[in-house]
């Protein structure tokens, strides 16, 4: 498997995994999740350095996007969508694109990742609750859902999170 930041000519081999990932067969439909990720493709707030891809073969099997937030007004990270295409699950390939995802964000001079996601997965990679940090969810009902992770040691920001634009529309 081969992780490596994507280019625009990526875009419909990214498309295609998120949705292919979030389906949802109970609701048809295309996922929120694809339209989102179109955007930040195409936000201000987009990094290049953060929207990776990983390959098996010339495939693209998974993808994972971080994008421009702020807590307050410091920059942080937002990261997601996080998508490995159906086949693909549960063999890894998710835990490398985070941990591949943290290492360019450190790498970036990033000091504070944040997202919604499961705590189980999540933890695994040192995120925890970001409202004990200080950090304060968008959105209240996501609890402990929103997580946060800082890349060094200096303190955390305090203040609300905000995800780069696009989220606002979902
Ligand atoms: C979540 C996802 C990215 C994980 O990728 P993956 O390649 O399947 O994961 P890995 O093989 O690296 O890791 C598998 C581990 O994650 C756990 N895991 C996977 N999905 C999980 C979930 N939704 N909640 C909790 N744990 C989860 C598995 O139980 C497994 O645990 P183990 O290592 O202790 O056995 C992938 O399943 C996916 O694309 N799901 C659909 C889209 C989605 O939900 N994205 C995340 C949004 S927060």
């Amino acid at each position: 498997m081969d992780i490596h930041p994507v280019t625009v000519d990526d875009l419909p081999a990214v498309l295609d995994v998120v949705g292919r990932a979030f389906a949802d067969p109970a609701h048809g439909g295309e996922p929120v999740e694809v339209g989102l990720t179109e955007r930040l493709f195409a936000d201000a707030g987009y990094l290049p350095a953060l929207a990776l891809a990983a390959w098996v073969d010339r495939s693209m099997v998974g993808m994972v996007i971080g994008t421009r937030g702020h807590v307050g007004d410091l920059p942080a990270v937002g990261v997601g969508p996080l998508a490995v295409s159906p086949d693909r699950q549960g063999h890894g390939i998710g835990t490398a694109l985070m941990h591949a995802e943290l290492d360019a964000a450190g790498a970036a001079g990033e000091r504070v990742v944040a997202l919604l996601g499961e705590p189980d997965f999540y933890g695994r990679f040192g995120f925890g609750p970001a409202a004990a940090l200080g950090i304060d969810s968008p959105d209240p009902a996501w609890g402990r859902h929103f997580q946060a992770l800082l890349l060094d040691r200096s303190p955390a920001p305090r203040g609300v999170f905000r995800y780069a634009a696009p989220f606002d529309d979902l």
